[in-house]
């Protein structure tokens, strides 16, 4: 398609795949969930739940977007014209940004805790900041507005100089941060305690439920099933080897969330503090310690503290940039519109919603939607049903819809890729059949939760 932008290359590509994969999941669910569940056992059951499962899926939605060189609706269309295929598309433009408007009130809580962590008085008074802040009415509103306007911006810049160029460097500036804190955090007294939570392997903890949890986790980590890896893949160029650019995105997203738990948990065990999950874990907890240490060295402490909501606020801003992009992209080429114009539609939409989401936490309580208030509703809705229904969608089309011959074509950019076509079989045949029944599976076992 002429006039549409892609990324200038494989590393591009790559970076801005891997900054929509990393991300608050990879920070505050992957350490607790691999300590809960078996440490090592955990870490090994969820990296062959990545490439059996996962990578398959990842491709197909590489697959549909090279191919198409379009957005997640307009995809469906161009491969599949005439069909319903299209509309289950559109469901996959919607997701992302329900994702996008309770996720922009994290990154803002996360910015707000940056801010609030510079100052002295943080120390005092930790134990109750979380609490008061999230549940108060127009702190967190102006703290995600502000996130929901610089995601904004670096997507109406555009693909080249808006999204890869702020995934390019992001990206390398997070590594570092988060290797630093987890230096830190390993250089604590009695930090070991914490490894050995993180990887001890304990396979008496392995259930079916430790299966399933890793498959979700690998889902929400690598942003399956809500077109954004989808739309990102639309921008690649035809001679990129999208095989080692998927499992690139994957190595990654596991690697950061390695380095993660090691900043995370050696820190929350120096302090002897329990383990938990969720915005506890990094709101509530981690300021509580980095409190404790200001006993060693307050002005390290609060650097450290700094930086580690940092580090947050760049891990959140490069996922909710891969989620804004889906619609923008969606209204750019099937509405018309200019890409300005596309990004204050998106931001009126997920800011509106978003401020629901936050309200919910204090002055809304009362509303509930199936028994859940708004923020809860909108994380069980997406996370457990419309990104496993996603990825359904995408396996099947690509297994069963496209032709074998397209997607073999794509797969091996015409047959070129050598290396590629060895592994096709077996991935065509883990797309075709087992995603499908697993993905499956999943879904009923959510409905059942
Ligand atoms: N992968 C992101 C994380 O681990 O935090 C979350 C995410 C980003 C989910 C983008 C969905 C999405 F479309």
């Amino acid at each position: 398609m002429s006039g549409r932008e892609n990324f200038a290359g494989a590393v591009g590509a790559v970076m801005a795949m891997a900054g929509s994969a990393i991300g608050l999941g990879n920070i505050w669910r992957f350490p607790y969930m691999a300590g809960q569940n078996g440490g090592a056992a955990f870490i090994i059951i969820y990296l062959l739940c990545v490439v059996f499962l996962s990578l398959p899926i990842m491709l197909s939605e590489t697959i549909i977007g090279r191919s198409s060189h379009s957005n997640a609706f307009g995809a469906m269309e161009k491969i599949a014209p005439g069909t319903g295929w299209k509309w289950m598309g559109l469901l996959t433009v919607i997701s992302p940004l329900i994702i996008l408007s309770f996720y922009s009130v994290v990154g803002g809580w996360s910015i707000g805790f940056a801010v609030k962590s510079l100052y002295p008085g943080f120390d005092n008074s930790v134990s109750s900041v979380f609490g008061e802040f999230s549940s108060s009415a127009w702190k967190p509103l102006i703290c995600h507005t502000i996130f929901l306007l610089v995601t904004a911006v670096v997507v109406k810049a555009g693909i080249r100089n808006g999204i890869e160029k702020f995934n390019k460097y992001s990206l390398p500036l997070l590594f570092v941060l988060i290797v630093l804190i987890a230096v830190y955090s390993l250089s604590l007294p009695g930090s070991e305690e914490g490894v050995k939570y993180l990887v001890k392997p304990d396979f008496s903890q392995v259930t079916s439920k430790t299966v399933a949890y890793a498959m979700g986790q690998s889902f929400f980590s690598l942003s399956l099933g809500v077109g954004t890896i989808l739309t990102y893949s639309s921008y690649i160029k035809k001679d990129t080897d999208i095989l080692k650019a998927s499992a690139s995105t994957a190595a990654f997203d596991m690697l950061f969330a390695l380095i993660a738990g090691f900043a995370v948990m050696p820190a929350v065990f120096a302090a002897g503090i329990e383990p938990g999950a969720g915005p506890g874990l990094i709101f509530e907890t981690l300021p509580f310690i980095f409190v404790k240490m200001s006993a060693i060295s307050p002005v390290l402490s609060h650097i450290v503290a700094v930086l580690f909501f940092l580090s947050i606020v760049i891990a959140a801003l490069t996922s909710s940039i891969s989620m804004y992009e889906v619609g923008t992209a969606y209204l750019v080429e099937e509405k018309h519109m200019s890409r300005n114009k596309a990004v204050a539609v998106i931001f009126a939409f997920t800011w509106i919603l978003g401020i629901l989401c936050s309200l919910s936490l204090g002055p809304l309580s009362g509303l509930k939607i199936a028994g859940l208030c708004v923020f809860d509703f909108c994380d069980v809705l997406t996370s457990n049903y419309l990104m496993t229904f996603g990825a359904l969608l995408y396996v099947v089309f690509v297994g069963w819809k496209m032709k074998r011959q397209t997607v073999w074509e794509d797969f091996t950019n015409g047959g070129r890729q050598d290396i590629n076509v060895k592994v096709f079989k077996p991935l065509y045949f883990l797309i075709r059949y087992v995603a499908p029944i697993v993905v499956i599976l999943i879904f009923l076992s959510n409905l059942t939760l």
